[in-house]
């Protein structure tokens, strides 16, 4: 029977009905209820966790966490955990980061740590009035969530900066309060929307009642109170510094100078031209978001700011930038991350508490430079594998090692594999016939 109608009650049901549900009415098989079902955890206690972290759960969806050791950040040894169901990205953050481990490691820096929230409204009256009337509330608002954020600043955060801003170039009516805060080492989503919905709701209260007092013309209409998403200030710099004598030895064909050139002009060519740039952004964010999602962040946050700070000049370009000076090779990332080390999934997920033990419980400042290190590794790793072998060598290495998994070759025939296909194409028939034709 196919569906015929739109179901209603169906956030009420239990799991177990929603899974009879779409046997009966969208014909699933008993294979693929079957693997719902092998894909719940065994312990009920745990499943519940994640069972309540989303709705209308009926099972699980796995991706592999790995580990990418010998990352040394600003002199300190870090082990990264990375979720990531991608082949190879785990396997070039490890190899970047044993690498330049012996050339100084990564150094990171942030440079400040704002983040940004706003209410919007729409006032029909007079442009100066709405700002004499904010200029006269100014005090009063911020006096109105100094309960919301007395334990934020005791941790050193808080509401930092209150402003009103006319936007009424852009859109008929249209103004905002703008509002910046620090948030400690929590990311903030939560605490920012508490503190702006309160603002918005003293801000309309305040507006009429002037307006009465004053006899003045206009209305005010709150649209929306949200954080943003695009924190440009709350940023962190990581960069890999070696004379380039230092990097020959990636590639018989090149020295260490004219490999750290070819490397320059790569990224040269991801900071000029935006289909290059996005996919050179892709592997960055193959790093950034490994760690991120691993910890309990939000990824979708950190690549919706990234790509509008990649795009910052009006022209989507390259997050990192590689330059030689006085025979000396940089390569740089600077990049927005709006992430925190406590509150939310951090604390809440099983797997995001271990993330962050073996990171030995970071602040989120040095989270954060830890995540712009595991960046910066992907993409040094990618660049480098373009500009001497190509991708596809790596890539293909670990593609045979998957498809002689799934065909449970031996030892015996692995080893003649890896040498059989060093020079030829990958693919599963081939491989398949090879093996078969094995001892
Ligand atoms: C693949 O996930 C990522 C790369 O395409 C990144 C790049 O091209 O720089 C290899």
């Amino acid at each position: 029977m196919a569906q015929q109608k739109a179901i209603s009650g169906f956030s009420k049901m239990s799991a177990s009905e929603k899974v009879r549900w779409l046997k009966e009415v969208h014909d699933l098989s008993p294979g693929d209820v079957k693997n719902l079902e092998q894909h719940l955890h065994p312990d009920e206690k745990t499943q519940q966790t994640y069972t309540e972290f989303s709705e209308n759960t009926i099972s699980n969806f796995f991706i592999p966490f790995g580990l990418a050791p010998n990352f040394l950040v600003n002199g300190k040894w870090y082990v990264l955990p990375m979720a990531i169901e991608e082949s190879s990205v785990v396997a070039a953050a490890s190899h970047a980061a044993k690498f330049w481990s012996a050339h100084g490691g990564f150094h990171a820096e942030v440079e400040d740590t704002v983040k940004v929230g706003q209410v919007h409204f729409f006032w029909t009256g007079d442009p100066r009035a709405i700002q004499d009337i904010f200029k006269r509330s100014l005090t009063t608002l911020q006096n109105s969530v100094s309960s919301e954020t007395e334990s934020m600043r005791k941790r050193g955060g808080g509401l930092i900066n209150l402003q009103l801003i006319n936007q009424t170039e852009n859109l008929d009516h249209y103004y905002q309060l703008h509002t910046e805060f620090r948030t400690a080492d929590a990311m903030g989503a939560n605490f920012i929307n508490t503190v702006l919905e309160k603002l918005a709701k003293e801000w309309k209260r305040l507006a009429q009642e002037q307006v009465g007092q004053n006899n003045l013309e206009g209305e005010l209409e709150i649209s929306m109170a949200i954080l943003s998403n695009y924190t440009p200030d709350c940023i962190v710099k990581v960069w890999l510094e070696t004379e380039t004598s230092h990097l020959g030895g990636f590639d018989a064909s090149y020295s260490g100078e004219a490999f750290a050139q070819r490397f320059v002009r790569a990224v040269e060519v991801a900071r000029q031209d935006t289909h290059r740039a996005v996919t050179h952004n892709k592997g960055i964010f193959n790093g950034l978001d490994s760690v991120i999602i691993a910890t309990g962040n939000d990824f979708r946050a950190v690549e919706a700011c990234g790509h509008a700070y990649a795009a910052r000049d009006g022209v989507y370009r390259s997050l990192s930038y590689a330059k030689v000076r006085n025979g000396k090779f940089r390569f740089e990332l600077k990049i927005p991350l709006a992430i925190g080390t406590v509150g939310g999934l951090t604390s809440g997920h099983p797997m995001a508490r271990t993330s962050l033990k073996l990171l030995g419980d970071p602040s989120a400042e040095e989270l954060m430079m830890i995540v712009a290190a595991a960046g910066l590794a992907n993409n040094f790793s990618a660049v480098r594998s373009m500009i001497t072998g190509g991708i596809q060598e790596g890539h293909m290495k670990m593609h045979l090692a998957n498809i002689l998994r799934q065909l449970d070759a031996t030892e015996k025939q692995k080893s003649a594999a890896l040498t059989f296909f060093k020079k030829r194409t990958v693919s599963y028939s081939a491989v398949k016939t090879f093996i078969s034709e094995q001892p």
